[in-house]
């Protein structure tokens, strides 16, 4: 494995949306000092749309095209990252560098996606949500680097997690 604080490692938070990538992300860069990007929101501000509208309008195959886009480019900055991502990117796009993956259980999961005002287009109804959470959950935790209980708050979370990779860095 790459050393998760080297100079132009990506840190990359995955998960079922709602997890809580993107509060976790940021703080966590915050800590680290290192610069922090969403790819909804990069994608939502490039494209001048919101996701739902994108999916609405220009179909799912042509935000997994933006989302692959974003990560190569991505790829290329020469700078360590913390990146928060779509939860359906790393199942369509395979990623290099630090994973985490932010688990947590489905009943939580479907109490903030139900609360949440942000729609997500691939949240119709509770059955489909669970039948994707059983088809991904397996996936995330295969492709991650280290798994996170995502039950507790976002300076708890980076705690542990600056801690973790601090552990898992050679230079210690
Ligand atoms: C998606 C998750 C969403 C967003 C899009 C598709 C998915 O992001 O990228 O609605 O496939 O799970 P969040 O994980 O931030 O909700």
């Amino acid at each position: 494995m790459l050393d998760p604080l080297s100079l132009n490692n990506k840190i990359w938070l995955i998960g079922f949306m709602g997890c809580g990538k993107s509060t976790l992300g940021a703080c966590l860069a915050k800590v680290l000092g290192y610069r922090f990007l969403d790819t909804d929101l990069q994608i939502a501000t490039q494209e001048n749309l919101s996701i739902e509208r994108i999916f609405k309008e220009k179909g799912e195959a042509y935000f997994r095209q933006l989302e692959r886009a974003l990560v190569a480019n991505l790829e290329q900055v020469p700078s360590p990252l913390v990146i928060a991502t779509g939860g359906g990117l790393p199942l369509y796009t395979p990623l290099k560098g630090t994973i985490i993956y932010l688990a947590l259980d489905f009943e939580s999961l479907y109490t903030r996606l139900f609360n949440d005002p942000n729609p997500r287009p691939l949240f119709k109804d509770k059955e489909g949500l669970h039948a994707l959470y059983t088809q991904r959950s397996p996936l995330y935790a295969k492709m991650a680097t280290l798994k996170l209980d995502a039950n507790a708050t976002p300076q708890d979370l980076t705690l542990q997690l600056v801690t973790l990779l601090r552990t898992k860095s050679p230079s210690n």
